[in-house]
């Protein structure tokens, strides 16, 4: 059995996962920006979002890396190819996204004024963007 293939098949499998949280969460807050503490939509949409970071978000990110670089270890000859240093940084910037969303999440459940539901609009293409390269990198592996 080619322990490999199955790392890479859980790996993508949570790749779905964690793009699937990335793009509903911003969604979720821009909805609870849309009414007021004490109202039945920013209640629900807080704890659809608190629940979908718990349970998706954040065990998808931690697996797709684990998974990731088990992959990395047992086949470290990737590390030397030029697609997979610019997939990483791509990642990083995934990554990064997910750090900034869970910021401004809680800027909105404090109810801070300082998150605009324009700006989340505007944020929420950036993790599909990169994961568009992402994909093409490590399946066409151009360079
Ligand atoms: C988080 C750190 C990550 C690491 C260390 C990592 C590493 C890897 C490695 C080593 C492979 C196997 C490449 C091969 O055998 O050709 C792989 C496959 C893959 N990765 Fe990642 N990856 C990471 C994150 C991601 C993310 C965020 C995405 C998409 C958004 C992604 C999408 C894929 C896909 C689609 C494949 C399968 C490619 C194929 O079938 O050949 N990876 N990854």
């Amino acid at each position: 059995m080619d322990i490999y293939l199955w790392v890479k098949s859980a790996h993508v499998v949570f790749v779905v996962a964690l793009m699937a949280g990335l793009l509903i969460y911003p969604r979720y807050k821009i909805h609870q920006l849309a009414s007021r503490p004490g109202e039945p939509l920013f209640e629900t949409m807080r704890d659809a979002s608190a629940r979908l970071k718990r349970i998706i978000l954040n065990p998808s990110l931690i697996l797709v890396w684990g998974l990731g670089l088990w992959m990395l270890y047992l086949n470290p000859s990737l590390l030397q190819q030029g697609w997979m240093h610019a997939k990483l940084a791509l990642v990083v910037g995934i990554t990064a996204m997910h750090a900034y969303f869970t910021v401004l999440g809680k800027k909105v459940d404090a109810v801070t004024g300082t998150v605009e539901a324009k700006t989340l609009r505007m944020l929420n293409e950036v993790p599909f963007i990169l994961m568009i390269g992402i994909v093409i990198l490590v399946i066409v592996k151009p360079f």
